[in-house]
Protein backbone atom coordinates (compact mmCIF):
# COMPACT_ATOMS: atom_id res chain seq x y z
CA UNK A 1 0.00 0.00 0.00
CA UNK A 2 1.18 3.55 -1.17
CA UNK A 3 1.99 5.72 1.97
CA UNK A 4 -0.20 8.48 0.13
CA UNK A 5 -2.92 7.90 -2.44
CA UNK A 6 -4.58 11.06 -4.11
CA UNK A 7 -7.14 10.19 -6.73
CA UNK A 8 -9.44 11.83 -8.52
CA UNK A 9 -8.40 15.44 -6.32
CA UNK A 10 -10.87 18.39 -7.60
CA UNK A 11 -10.71 21.47 -5.78
CA UNK A 12 -12.72 24.59 -6.14
CA UNK A 13 -12.86 28.05 -4.51
CA UNK A 14 -16.13 29.70 -3.90
CA UNK A 15 -18.02 29.77 -6.63
CA UNK A 16 -15.60 29.86 -9.54
CA UNK A 17 -16.60 27.32 -12.25
CA UNK A 18 -12.27 26.83 -13.20
CA UNK A 19 -11.31 24.36 -10.51
CA UNK A 20 -7.78 25.21 -9.04
CA UNK A 21 -7.16 21.75 -9.35
CA UNK A 22 -9.01 18.90 -11.41
CA UNK A 23 -8.88 15.36 -11.45
CA UNK A 24 -5.49 15.19 -10.24
CA UNK A 25 -3.84 11.91 -9.12
CA UNK A 26 -0.55 10.60 -8.01
CA UNK A 27 0.63 8.23 -5.62
CA UNK A 28 3.88 8.73 -2.91
CA UNK A 29 5.40 5.30 -1.61
CA UNK A 30 7.62 5.02 1.31
CA UNK A 31 10.85 7.09 1.46
CA UNK A 32 9.95 8.20 -2.10
CA UNK A 33 10.92 11.29 -3.43
CA UNK A 34 8.53 12.77 -5.53
CA UNK A 35 8.96 16.68 -7.16
CA UNK A 36 6.16 18.48 -8.40
CA UNK A 37 6.49 21.16 -11.00
CA UNK A 38 5.00 23.43 -13.10
CA UNK A 39 4.21 27.28 -13.99
CA UNK A 40 2.80 29.60 -11.05
CA UNK A 41 -0.69 28.93 -10.59
CA UNK A 42 -0.75 25.65 -11.97
CA UNK A 43 -1.90 24.12 -8.49
CA UNK A 44 0.80 22.76 -6.95
CA UNK A 45 0.45 24.55 -3.80
CA UNK A 46 -3.31 24.00 -3.68
CA UNK A 47 -2.35 20.13 -4.09
CA UNK A 48 0.26 20.34 -1.05
CA UNK A 49 -2.54 21.99 0.79
CA UNK A 50 -4.85 19.72 0.11
CA UNK A 51 -3.02 16.87 1.49
CA UNK A 52 -2.26 19.36 4.12
CA UNK A 53 -5.77 19.66 5.37
CA UNK A 54 -5.07 23.62 5.02
CA UNK A 55 -7.19 24.76 2.40
CA UNK A 56 -9.13 28.25 2.87
CA UNK A 57 -12.69 27.80 4.05
CA UNK A 58 -13.70 29.28 0.77
CA UNK A 59 -12.48 25.78 -1.03
CA UNK A 60 -14.83 22.69 -1.81
CA UNK A 61 -12.56 19.08 -1.95
CA UNK A 62 -13.60 16.21 -4.36
CA UNK A 63 -12.35 12.70 -4.74
CA UNK A 64 -9.82 10.54 -2.39
CA UNK A 65 -6.37 11.32 -0.75
CA UNK A 66 -5.64 8.31 1.41
CA UNK A 67 -2.93 8.24 3.87
CA UNK A 68 -2.08 4.38 4.58
CA UNK A 69 -5.12 3.32 4.83
CA UNK A 70 -6.92 6.15 5.69
CA UNK A 71 -9.09 9.02 4.23
CA UNK A 72 -8.11 12.24 4.77
CA UNK A 73 -10.79 14.05 2.73
CA UNK A 74 -13.60 14.78 5.50
CA UNK A 75 -11.25 13.87 8.05
CA UNK A 76 -12.29 15.27 11.55
CA UNK A 77 -10.30 18.01 12.59
CA UNK A 78 -8.94 16.88 15.68
CA UNK A 79 -7.70 13.66 14.53
CA UNK A 80 -6.22 15.72 11.25
CA UNK A 81 -4.39 17.80 13.52
CA UNK A 82 -2.49 14.82 15.17
CA UNK A 83 -1.46 13.39 12.00
CA UNK A 84 -0.30 16.77 10.62
CA UNK A 85 3.47 17.47 12.09
CA UNK A 86 3.48 13.66 13.13
CA UNK A 87 3.08 11.65 10.45
CA UNK A 88 3.53 14.40 7.89
CA UNK A 89 4.96 17.93 7.93
CA UNK A 90 5.36 20.60 5.34
CA UNK A 91 7.99 23.44 4.85
CA UNK A 92 6.29 26.60 3.66
CA UNK A 93 8.08 29.08 1.35
CA UNK A 94 8.08 32.01 3.14
CA UNK A 95 9.77 31.25 7.06
CA UNK A 96 8.97 34.86 7.70
CA UNK A 97 5.35 33.83 7.54
CA UNK A 98 5.33 30.76 8.50
CA UNK A 99 6.99 31.59 11.94
CA UNK A 100 5.74 33.62 15.03
CA UNK A 101 7.36 36.85 15.08
CA UNK A 102 6.52 36.68 18.85
CA UNK A 103 8.01 33.95 20.12
CA UNK A 104 11.70 32.40 20.76
CA UNK A 105 12.40 29.87 17.66
CA UNK A 106 13.18 26.96 20.15
CA UNK A 107 9.56 27.40 22.03
CA UNK A 108 8.26 27.12 18.69
CA UNK A 109 10.04 24.10 17.82
CA UNK A 110 9.23 22.68 20.99
CA UNK A 111 5.62 23.38 20.84
CA UNK A 112 5.52 20.66 17.84
CA UNK A 113 8.00 18.42 19.70
CA UNK A 114 5.32 15.23 20.33
CA UNK A 115 7.19 14.59 23.45
CA UNK A 116 7.14 17.69 24.64
CA UNK A 117 2.97 17.04 26.39
CA UNK A 118 4.40 15.88 29.61
CA UNK A 119 8.02 15.43 29.21
CA UNK A 120 10.32 17.23 31.58
CA UNK A 121 11.27 21.11 30.27
CA UNK A 122 14.63 20.07 30.11
CA UNK A 123 14.34 17.19 27.88
CA UNK A 124 12.33 19.03 24.72
CA UNK A 125 14.98 21.85 25.30
CA UNK A 126 18.06 19.53 24.64
CA UNK A 127 15.96 17.88 21.91
CA UNK A 128 15.19 21.00 20.08
CA UNK A 129 18.82 22.05 20.46
CA UNK A 130 19.64 18.84 18.91
CA UNK A 131 17.57 19.04 15.57
CA UNK A 132 18.86 22.62 15.14
CA UNK A 133 22.16 21.74 15.51
CA UNK A 134 21.39 18.86 12.85
CA UNK A 135 19.88 21.55 10.84
CA UNK A 136 23.38 23.30 10.33
CA UNK A 137 22.86 25.85 12.95
CA UNK A 138 25.37 25.30 15.02
CA UNK A 139 25.15 28.02 17.71
CA UNK A 140 21.61 25.90 18.39
CA UNK A 141 20.95 27.57 22.16
CA UNK A 142 21.59 31.15 21.10
CA UNK A 143 19.52 30.44 17.96
CA UNK A 144 16.82 29.15 19.98
CA UNK A 145 16.12 31.55 22.13
CA UNK A 146 16.04 34.43 19.34
CA UNK A 147 13.14 35.28 17.87
CA UNK A 148 12.81 34.68 14.21
CA UNK A 149 13.61 38.33 12.69
CA UNK A 150 17.17 38.07 14.82
CA UNK A 151 17.80 35.52 12.43
CA UNK A 152 18.73 35.21 8.51
CA UNK A 153 16.92 34.04 5.71
CA UNK A 154 18.80 30.90 5.46
CA UNK A 155 18.69 30.30 9.51
CA UNK A 156 15.26 30.89 9.86
CA UNK A 157 14.24 28.20 6.73
CA UNK A 158 16.39 25.76 8.74
CA UNK A 159 14.60 26.03 11.65
CA UNK A 160 11.48 25.47 9.91
CA UNK A 161 12.77 22.25 8.33
CA UNK A 162 14.26 21.35 12.25
CA UNK A 163 10.41 22.36 13.22
CA UNK A 164 9.66 19.51 10.65
CA UNK A 165 11.57 16.74 10.64
CA UNK A 166 11.69 17.03 14.99
CA UNK A 167 9.06 14.26 14.90
CA UNK A 168 10.52 12.42 11.82
CA UNK A 169 7.16 12.53 9.16
CA UNK A 170 6.68 9.58 7.32
CA UNK A 171 6.49 12.33 4.54
CA UNK A 172 7.65 15.81 4.26
CA UNK A 173 6.26 18.37 1.69
CA UNK A 174 8.36 21.24 0.42
CA UNK A 175 6.77 23.71 -1.01
CA UNK A 176 9.10 25.90 -2.68
CA UNK A 177 11.40 25.89 0.56
CA UNK A 178 14.59 27.71 -0.79
CA UNK A 179 13.06 30.01 -3.20
CA UNK A 180 13.16 33.33 -0.65
CA UNK A 181 17.24 32.71 -0.16
CA UNK A 182 20.34 33.61 -2.34
CA UNK A 183 21.82 31.19 -4.51
CA UNK A 184 23.99 29.74 -1.88
CA UNK A 185 22.69 29.55 0.68
CA UNK A 186 19.85 27.45 -1.11
CA UNK A 187 22.10 25.13 -2.18
CA UNK A 188 23.69 24.65 1.65
CA UNK A 189 19.83 24.06 2.57
CA UNK A 190 19.09 21.57 0.19
CA UNK A 191 22.16 19.59 0.62
CA UNK A 192 21.02 19.68 4.27
CA UNK A 193 17.82 18.90 3.74
CA UNK A 194 18.65 15.97 1.55
CA UNK A 195 20.84 15.00 4.34
CA UNK A 196 18.45 15.35 6.89
CA UNK A 197 15.84 12.77 4.82
CA UNK A 198 18.42 10.31 4.40
CA UNK A 199 18.92 10.18 8.36
CA UNK A 200 15.08 10.10 8.38
CA UNK A 201 13.97 8.11 5.39
CA UNK A 202 11.41 10.11 4.91
CA UNK A 203 9.57 10.27 1.61
CA UNK A 204 9.17 13.79 0.29
CA UNK A 205 6.98 15.86 -2.04
CA UNK A 206 9.26 19.16 -3.46
CA UNK A 207 7.34 21.57 -4.91
CA UNK A 208 9.22 23.74 -7.21
CA UNK A 209 9.86 25.84 -10.41
CA UNK A 210 13.00 24.96 -10.95
CA UNK A 211 13.89 21.57 -12.98
CA UNK A 212 17.53 21.71 -12.39
CA UNK A 213 16.68 21.96 -8.09
CA UNK A 214 13.94 18.90 -8.49
CA UNK A 215 16.54 16.71 -10.60
CA UNK A 216 18.81 16.83 -7.84
CA UNK A 217 16.54 16.13 -5.23
CA UNK A 218 14.09 13.66 -6.31
CA UNK A 219 13.59 10.38 -8.22
CA UNK A 220 10.22 10.60 -9.77
CA UNK A 221 8.86 13.69 -11.16
CA UNK A 222 5.02 15.14 -11.54
CA UNK A 223 4.27 18.08 -13.98
CA UNK A 224 1.16 20.49 -13.50
CA UNK A 225 -0.09 22.02 -15.88
CA UNK A 226 -3.17 23.98 -15.59
CA UNK A 227 -4.43 22.78 -12.61
CA UNK A 228 -3.60 18.80 -14.16
CA UNK A 229 -0.73 16.48 -13.82
CA UNK A 230 0.01 16.14 -17.38
CA UNK A 231 2.94 13.67 -16.67
CA UNK A 232 4.28 11.31 -14.13
CA UNK A 233 7.38 9.53 -14.37
CA UNK A 234 11.31 8.54 -13.23
CA UNK A 235 12.79 11.98 -13.27
CA UNK A 236 15.57 10.35 -15.74
CA UNK A 237 13.37 8.60 -18.04
CA UNK A 238 10.86 12.22 -17.96
CA UNK A 239 13.96 14.38 -19.13
CA UNK A 240 15.32 12.08 -22.14
CA UNK A 241 11.79 11.20 -23.03
CA UNK A 242 8.98 13.76 -21.85
CA UNK A 243 5.53 12.69 -23.34
CA UNK A 244 3.91 16.06 -22.92
CA UNK A 245 4.71 19.01 -25.23
CA UNK A 246 5.06 21.11 -21.84
CA UNK A 247 7.33 19.07 -20.32
CA UNK A 248 9.41 19.41 -23.30
CA UNK A 249 9.11 22.71 -23.28
CA UNK A 250 10.55 23.09 -20.12
CA UNK A 251 13.48 20.96 -20.44
CA UNK A 252 14.50 22.34 -23.92
CA UNK A 253 14.30 25.96 -21.94
CA UNK A 254 16.26 24.62 -18.92
CA UNK A 255 19.67 23.38 -19.67
CA UNK A 256 19.67 20.93 -17.30
CA UNK A 257 23.45 20.78 -16.95
CA UNK A 258 24.67 24.34 -16.74
CA UNK A 259 21.48 25.36 -14.83
CA UNK A 260 22.68 26.71 -11.20
CA UNK A 261 20.22 26.06 -8.54
CA UNK A 262 17.72 28.82 -8.18
CA UNK A 263 17.85 30.03 -11.37
CA UNK A 264 13.77 29.81 -12.25
CA UNK A 265 12.26 28.71 -15.38
CA UNK A 266 10.27 30.88 -17.66
CA UNK A 267 6.62 30.74 -18.11
CA UNK A 268 5.76 28.70 -21.17
CA UNK A 269 2.19 30.54 -22.35
CA UNK A 270 1.60 28.38 -25.21
CA UNK A 271 3.25 25.10 -24.86
CA UNK A 272 1.75 23.56 -28.22
CA UNK A 273 3.57 25.93 -29.82
CA UNK A 274 6.73 24.41 -28.59
CA UNK A 275 8.95 21.68 -30.78
CA UNK A 276 9.26 18.76 -29.29
CA UNK A 277 12.52 17.53 -30.02
CA UNK A 278 12.07 13.82 -29.53
CA UNK A 279 12.92 10.80 -31.58
CA UNK A 280 8.86 10.13 -33.72
CA UNK A 281 7.53 13.26 -31.87
CA UNK A 282 9.03 16.32 -33.56
CA UNK A 283 7.54 19.01 -34.23
CA UNK A 284 4.08 17.67 -32.34
CA UNK A 285 1.43 19.56 -31.88
CA UNK A 286 -1.39 18.47 -29.77
CA UNK A 287 -4.05 20.39 -28.48
CA UNK A 288 -4.35 20.48 -24.45
CA UNK A 289 -8.04 18.34 -24.61
CA UNK A 290 -6.88 15.38 -26.17
CA UNK A 291 -2.85 15.45 -24.13
CA UNK A 292 -3.78 16.36 -20.36
CA UNK A 293 -5.81 13.29 -19.35
CA UNK A 294 -4.15 10.52 -21.10
CA UNK A 295 -0.71 11.42 -20.79
CA UNK A 296 -0.15 10.75 -17.48
N1 LIG B 1 -7.35 30.93 -1.33
C1 LIG B 1 -7.59 30.99 -2.64
N2 LIG B 1 -8.72 31.54 -3.13
C2 LIG B 1 -9.00 31.58 -4.44
N3 LIG B 1 -8.19 31.07 -5.39
C3 LIG B 1 -7.04 30.52 -4.98
C4 LIG B 1 -6.68 30.43 -3.59
N4 LIG B 1 -5.48 29.80 -3.50
C5 LIG B 1 -5.11 29.50 -4.76
N5 LIG B 1 -6.03 29.92 -5.65
C6 LIG B 1 -5.97 29.77 -7.11
O1 LIG B 1 -5.66 28.41 -7.42
C7 LIG B 1 -4.80 28.36 -8.56
C8 LIG B 1 -3.60 27.52 -8.23
O2 LIG B 1 -2.83 28.21 -7.26
P1 LIG B 1 -1.53 27.60 -6.58
O3 LIG B 1 -1.21 28.49 -5.43
O4 LIG B 1 -1.73 26.17 -6.31
O5 LIG B 1 -0.45 27.77 -7.74
P2 LIG B 1 1.06 27.29 -7.74
O6 LIG B 1 1.21 26.26 -8.81
O7 LIG B 1 1.47 26.91 -6.36
O8 LIG B 1 1.80 28.62 -8.22
P3 LIG B 1 3.20 29.30 -7.71
O9 LIG B 1 4.25 28.55 -8.46
O10 LIG B 1 3.08 30.71 -8.14
O11 LIG B 1 3.30 29.13 -6.23
C9 LIG B 1 -4.47 29.78 -8.92
O12 LIG B 1 -5.29 30.17 -10.00
C10 LIG B 1 -4.80 30.58 -7.69
O13 LIG B 1 -5.22 31.86 -7.99
MG1 LIG C 1 2.71 27.78 -4.93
Amino acid sequence: MSLLRVDDLTVRFGRSRQPAVERVGFSIEPGERVGLIGESGSGKSVTALAIMGLLADTASCTGSIRWHDRELIGMPDAEYSRLRGEEFAMVFQEPMTALDPTMPVGRQVAEVLRLHEGAPPGRARGRVCEMLSAVGLPDAERVADSFPHQLSGGQRQRVLIAMSLINTPELLICDEPTTALDVTVQARVLELLRHALDVSSSAMLFISHDLAVVSQMCDRLLVMYRGSVVEEGAIADVLARPSHPYTAGLIATADIASVSPGQRLPVIDDFWDVPVDVPGRAGARRPLGSTRRTQR
